[in-house]
Formats: structure tokens, sequence, C-alpha cells
């Protein structure tokens, strides 16, 4: 089978900055809580009138120049979001119109917070069954469905997006070794947006009762994530015959600092071996991962062919783990 390999990375972060010290302005929280208790510090907020499609646009312009390869050669764009512009047409024909991809065909898929690693899975099947070059972006724009008189969930999330490109791998020193993916119905109690949707189109009551905000129940998500994040990462590093030193880096959703804590504990990871980047941006819902991936490149954190082992959880339930052997990059040649 041809693997699919990530031969580049990008993000994009919109320039405001949201403080929890603003935010103890907004609603009646603290710093020291919002930071003892989730290891955020601070998230980006899109300006007015900037949306997820133009996230999407800037994140893959940048990823177009990085590696040096033209819009009309893309074959796919795989847009994960819950935060499209509009229901229809989907985000993904928007990107596609913005940077010209006149060859392409694309879709946007919703799998929430692991909506990023189901997009992964689907252009690696795209790859494997002849597709030369898979654009996959996770990005959220939650500030628009954030209310900002809830303390519960305005102070986790943020705004954000980041793309890869994925093209068939060489051999088998790069590309996606394996991927464990999970949906779980039963979750729809604990993290919804009620109204918006086939079953509460948008009504003014809809809109008094907040219904087009989101709700979470945190203890249930906070103990089903540390557990299954936790337990799905130590399934496929064992499945693959690696051992928990083997991984490079573990690149993990990010919605909570405690929930990657116990879930790296649980998957036998030390902490030098877990990329964070909570305290900056918050819970970027689909964007995290890319964006993490992107930033542990920029760092220098992994390189090529190091092992990679990415994981999520989020409404659904979903939740999975990919693990990768990253590169090889795909440079510009100025
Ligand atoms: O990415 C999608 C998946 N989402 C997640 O993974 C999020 C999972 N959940 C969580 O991260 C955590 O549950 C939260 C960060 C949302 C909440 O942390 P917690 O430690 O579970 O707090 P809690 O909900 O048990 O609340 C503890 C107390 C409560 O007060 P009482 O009832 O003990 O008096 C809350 O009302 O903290 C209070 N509280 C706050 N206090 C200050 C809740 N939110 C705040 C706040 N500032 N922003």
């Amino acid at each position: 089978m041809i693997r699919a390999a990530i031969t580049g990375t990008s993000k994009y972060l919109p320039t405001r900055i949201l403080t929890n010290k603003e935010l103890e302005t907004m609603v009646d929280t603290n710093d020291e809580w919002i930071v003892s208790r989730t290891g955020i510090r601070e998230r980006r907020i899109c300006a007015d009138g900037e949306v997820t499609s133009d996230m999407c646009t800037i994140a893959v312009k940048r990823l177009l120049k990085s590696t040096g390869i033209s819009a009309n050669e893309i074959d796919v764009i795989i847009v994960a979001t819950v935060t499209p512009d509009m229901l229809f047409p989907s985000t993904a024909a928007l990107v596609q119109e913005n940077i010209g991809a006149n060859k392409a065909w694309g879709y946007d898929l919703s799998g929430a917070c692991s909506g990023f690693l189901f997009a992964l899975k689907a252009g690696a099947g795209l790859i494997a069954t002849g597709s030369k070059k898979v654009i996959v972006i996770g990005a959220d724009t939650m500030s628009s469905i954030l209310d900002y008189t809830d303390r519960n969930t305005c102070i986790l999330f943020g705004d954000g997006a980041g793309a890869v490109l994925l093209e068939p791998a060489k051999d088998n020193t790069h590309g996606i070794i394996d991927e464990i993916l999970h949906i779980d119905g039963t979750g729809k109690e604990a993290l919804f947006m009620a109204a918006g949707g086939s079953r509460k189109p948008a009504t003014h009551e809809t809109v008094d009762a907040k219904e087009h905000f989101i709700y979470q129940d945190g203890r249930s998500v906070f103990k089903r994530a540390s557990a299954d994040m936790g337990a799905v990462s130590k399934e496929i590093v064992d499945k693959n015959g690696f051992k928990s030193e083997d991984v490079k880096l573990f690149i993990p959703h990010q919605a909570n600092k405690r929930i990657i804590d116990m879930a790296a504990k649980r998957a036998g990871l030390r902490d030098d071996q877990v990329f964070l980047n909570i305290e900056k941006y918050g819970n970027t819902t689909a964007g995290t991962i890319p964006i993490g991936l992107t930033e542990a490149v920029e760092e220098g954190r992994i390189g090529d062919g190091d092992l990679v082992l990415l994981a999520a959880f989020g409404a659904g339930y979903t939740w999975g783990a990919t693990l990768l052997k990253y590169g090889p990059e795909r440079k510009a040649t100025v």
C-alpha cells in the first residue's frame, strides 16, 4: 500500500490576543484559576469579519510558498472544522477559489477536536488510491460560537488554522504508519451546539436561549479525554512494535494541560517528549494538531524520519491517535 507522507506544514493565527487578564473584566474568573486548571494564558481571536476560510487561505498560501508547489498541482482540499463560514458551500470550496486550485476537488469534515486526525486518515486514503497532492487543513473560529458571558467555556477556546501537504511516501522510512480512530455518540449530551442545524433551525427563541453557542459539561469530557487519549496513544505505539521511548514527539490536542499530562503519563511518555503550546492559543479545536506540528518543525523538535505520535479527543465523542514518520520536507527552491 502507498503510504502518505507529510511533506510540508503551515499555520495561521489571528493577530489579536485575548489574555486571561482581559477575560477577568468580562466574566467572574481569574488568571490563577485559568492557568492552574487549564494551562492557558492567552488565545488568539479573529478580527471583525475574519472567518475560517480566511485563516485556511493564509495557511495554505504559506504552505504553497514553503513547499514550492503551485495551487494547480493540488488534487484535493479537505477542511476539518466545526465552524465553517456557512453550512454550505463548504469552506474547502471557498479556499479552492481563494487560492485558484483549478484542478482540485474537496470537502469539509466535522470531527470536532479530532477533526484533523479524521481528515488526515481521509487524505491518506486518497493518496493510497492515486491522489498525488492532498492539502489537509484543521481550522476553527471558536470565537464565533462562544458565549463571552459563560466562564465555563469562553476561557478555553481560541481561533486558528494549520495545514499540511500529503504526498505519496517514496519508501517506509517516511509517512503515516497507522491510525486508530473512534466515534461514540453517547458523548452528544456533554459537548454540543444545540441549534442552527436541522433539529433546531435558527429562530428568535433559539437565539434568545443562547443555543447557538457551545455547551460543555467539562467534568465529563475531562474524564473521558484524559483516559481515552492516553489509552489510544499507548495502544498505537504497542500495536506497531515501538516502545514509548522511540517516540520523538507526542503532539496531542491542546484542550487542557492537565488532560495532556495524564494522557502522556498513561502512554509512558516523559515530559520532554510532549509538545505544548496551549499557553499561547488555548483550544483551537481542529486547529491544535496541525498548528502544533508546524511549530514543532519550526522549533527543530522534529525532523526528517522522526517518529511522531498525534492524539486527540473531542465532541461526539470522537478520539484517536496517528503514528507517523515525519517528512521528507519539500523545500521551495529560490
Ligand atoms: O476539546 C474538546 C474537549 N474539551 C475538553 O477536553 C475540556 C475538558 N474539560 C476541562 O478541561 C475542565 O473540565 C474545565 C477546564 C472545563 C473545568 O475544570 P475543572 O477542574 O473540571 O473544574 P469544574 O468544572 O469542576 O469546576 C470547579 C469550580 C466550580 O465551582 P464550584 O462548583 O466548585 O464552586 C466552577 O463553577 O470552578 C468553577 N469555575 C470557574 N472558576 C473560575 C468554572 N469555570 C471557572 C472559571 N473561573 N473560568
